[in-house]
């Protein structure tokens, strides 16, 4: 298995501008745009966009990534031989065909797929990936050690994420918490021959602390969704903004449900998957036994107003994805703070760890 130290070696030749430990903005399908990816990526992190299914709309933002970098001053991010971003993927909604032409045209860093339908299909998307864009790495988020497997044996991306149960929005049904899922993947990987693949960890990272203990678990880097809920560059109704900001205890005011999918009509994302969401009201009367039809009448009819179905005090009809570390999260920064503080903050975390191995060292020579 590569260390720590050679995959971040090998993730920094491909992200020259990125410093470590490496800060990933999550591609938050209609809520990571190119304002905050780019941010992110101007702090010395990666900014993911999150694209959903329109290949124009996404091609709009990477234009417009493309002229904010033009006119950065930023050496690493001038010299780069990619879009230095990357671009986010739900597999189960996007054509390759529709994706590969955009990616030709950019060359972003990174892609990220997610949410394929089938483990199976990340193979042809990598292949037609690589095949569009050589510089363009392939990156997967799976959530559980199966997956993690299965990916790395059949289609052989160039990192994998693990994401772990804690996360914000949608995710593995069945999974666990990064505490246990890193160490247990990433030792699954080595044993099968594929410790060579930089594994990265996300769910439930908000801060500094995450971000170490990511790194304690053996991760190369982190990625974080929720806390960039709270950037000024996130694109959120205000309403959503200030339930994020309003919430506390985070194991008990989100939940992961497969209702959040069923609110408009039938659940379109593949069966692996549920999502974490706020609880709502809408959550509250489907434990009390509304019947769905009941619950998606309301949903759909506050949809429509002003403040489209998100409330504070866990009123909303509307889904407000976020994870369990949603009640670290205090306050609206910007994306390019939010990077360079936890990474400041994960930096003096570590060598407050080098001064305690010293104490550990000193104690064991004392007879
Ligand atoms: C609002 C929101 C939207 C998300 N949308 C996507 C998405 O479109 N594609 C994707 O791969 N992951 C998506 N995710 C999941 C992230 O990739 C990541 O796993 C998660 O944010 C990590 O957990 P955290 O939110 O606790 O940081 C989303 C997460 C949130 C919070």
């Amino acid at each position: 298995m590569a260390s720590q130290k050679e995959w971040a070696t090998e993730l920094r030749s491909y992200l020259p501008w990125t410093q470590s430990p490496l800060i990933v903005s999550a591609p938050m399908g209609g809520f990571a745009w190119s304002p905050l990816a780019t941010c992110v990526s101007l702090a010395g992190g990666l900014g993911l966009i999150g694209c959903l299914n329109d290949m124009a709309q996404l091609s709009t933002e990477l234009t417009q990534a493309r002229s904010t970098f033009a006119s950065s001053f930023n050496p690493s991010i001038q010299a780069s031989k990619t879009l230095p971003l990357g671009v986010g993927i739900l597999a189960f909604i996007c054509k390759i065909e529709d994706v590969v032409r955009v990616i030709e045209e950019f060359k972003p860093a990174v892609v990220w797929l997610f949410a394929a339908k089938q483990l199976g299909d990340y193979r042809g998307w990598i292949e037609a990936l690589r095949s569009a864009s050589l510089e363009t790495k392939v990156w997967v988020q799976v959530g559980n050690v199966e997956s993690a497997l299965h990916v790395a044996k059949h289609a052989r991306p160039d990192a994998i994420c693990l994401q772990g149960a804690d996360a914000g929005g949608h995710g593995f049904e069945k999974g666990a918490g990064i505490i246990s899922l890193v160490p247990e993947a990433a030792d699954a990987l080595k044993r099968e021959g594929f410790g060579h693949i930089p594994v990265l960890a996300s769910g439930g990272i908000v801060d500094g602390r995450g971000v170490a203990a990511a790194l304690a678990l053996g991760a190369a880097g982190t990625v974080m969704g929720t806390r960039f809920l709270a950037s000024k560059e996130v694109s959120i109704h205000p309403v959503a903004q200030a339930a994020v900001m309003e919430a506390e205890d985070g194991g008990q005011v989100t939940k992961r449900s497969k209702l959040f999918d069923q609110l408009k009509g039938p659940n379109i994302w593949p069966e692996a998957y549920d999502g974490r969401s706020l609880v709502t009201q809408s959550y509250e009367d489907y434990i009390s036994g509304v019947s769905l039809e009941e619950i998606q009448k309301l949903h759909n009819e506050a949809i429509l107003e002003d403040h489209r179905g998100y409330s504070i005090g866990r009123k909303g009809r509307a889904a407000i994805w976020a994870g369990t570390g949603v009640g670290i999260v205090k306050e609206v920064e910007a994306a390019a703070d939010i990077v360079e503080n936890v990474r400041k903050e994960a930096r003096g975390i570590m060598s407050g760890l080098r001064d305690f191995q010293a104490t550990v060292s000193a104690e064991q020579l004392i007879p």
